[in-house]
């Protein structure tokens, strides 16, 4: 089969189409034929080194298609089953087929098409763990999400409106402006033309947001914690422009702000926390509450382009990569 794979770490220029053997599911595993694959910012971490692999490794962490076999021992109340339509978290799903454990693999509704499906599993999930788990939102809270146009951006922004915040969003240009205005922004501040800091404290009365959701990292992580306010969260969950070295616990005192700093992996170990949280997505994404914003699609052999793309800040919403 083909996949993309690297074999060393480095620029995508690293990425290789490569023929190597159609895998077999492992006992509690599913073997699932690609649809589509997403393309996210972590594949681009673990390409790099900054989250060290085992080489060589096919990129891509989120595939939809449909199942072409089962181990042996895949949990009965699963109710899956060869020829389902599905969503997974897989290692490896730049290929035309994929291994994932079945505890990770999801019916998709007939709502949900395997592109949508590829597209929205991944970034919306983490957009409603962050949003429930790691600072639950209540009605009437302001947030502020940074890259409001982005993919986990735009989920946030969504999800944040349908849990009753109001949400201020950034991003770098008009263009996206509008994207974020259309995820359903309630402000949007362009910073590349106005101080975020200034203009938020400004929409706030002095009093910064109730949470700040930032994957920027370093760039943008003292400007983040100044923007929450006194016993609010910050959540930082990424590294966009680079790890976050400056904070120190002794900084959080300041406003007595919690500061957390999650992996969607380590909310949802438990398949029932992966279905609770997913079918509350879908539903989601069924009643209009989220819609999937597909920002370009892309082949198999061009997931380098790809990944270029989204670390070189010309993405709005979501990239994948049609198998
Ligand atoms: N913790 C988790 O479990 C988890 C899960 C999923 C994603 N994430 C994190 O969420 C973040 C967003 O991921 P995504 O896949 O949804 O990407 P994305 O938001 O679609 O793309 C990144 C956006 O960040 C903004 N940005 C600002 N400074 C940047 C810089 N120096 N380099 C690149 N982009 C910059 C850009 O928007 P503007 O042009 O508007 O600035 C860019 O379009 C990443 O940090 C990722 O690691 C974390």
């Amino acid at each position: 089969m083909k996949v993309v794979q690297f074999a060393e770490t480095g620029g995508s220029d690293v990425l290789k189409l490569a023929d190597v053997p159609k895998p077999s599911p492992k006992p509690t595993e599913v073997l699932i034929k690609v649809e589509y694959s997403g393309v996210n910012f972590i594949d681009t971490y673990r390409r790099t080194g900054l989250y060290p692999v085992p080489l060589p490794c096919i990129t891509g962490l989120e595939a939809a298609g449909v199942i072409e076999a089962l181990g042996a021992e895949v949990a009965p109340e699963y109710k899956l089953k060869v020829g389902d339509r599905v969503g997974a978290w897989v290692q490896g799903s730049a290929a035309e087929y994929a291994v994932a454990a079945a505890k990770y693999v999801l019916h998709l509704p007939s709502h949900v098409s395997t592109r949508d499906g590829a597209a929205v599993l991944l970034q919306g999930l983490t957009a409603l763990t962050l949003l429930r788990d790691a600072h639950e939102v209540k009605p009437g809270e302001t947030i502020l999400v940074q890259a409001a146009a982005g993919g986990t951006g735009g989920m946030l922004v969504q999800i944040g409106k349908a849990l009753g915040a109001t949400v201020i969003g950034t991003t770098s240009t008009e263009a996206k402006a509008e994207t974020a205005r259309a995820n359903g922004c309630d402000h949007v501040i362009i910073y590349k033309e106005k101080d975020v800091e200034e203009e938020v404290m400004k929409m706030t009365e002095g009093k910064g947001c109730h949470a700040v959701y930032s994957g920027i990292g370093k760039a943008t992580a003292e400007a983040d914690l100044n923007m929450t306010r006194r016993k609010g969260t910050f959540v930082t969950f990424g590294n966009s422009s680079g790890a976050i070295e400056s904070v120190k616990p002794l900084d959080l005192a300041k406003n007595n702000v919690k500061l957390v700093r999650p992996t969607l992996f380590n909310y949802l170990i438990e398949r029932e926390d992966f279905v609770t949280r997913s079918s509350e997505l879908l539903a989601l994404v069924e009643k209009g509450a989220v819609k999937v914003n597909i920002g370009g699609e892309y082949a198999l052999a061009d997931v380098g382009k790809a990944q270029d793309a989204l670390v070189s800040q010309k993405t709005v919403g979501k990239l994948v990569i049609k198998i």
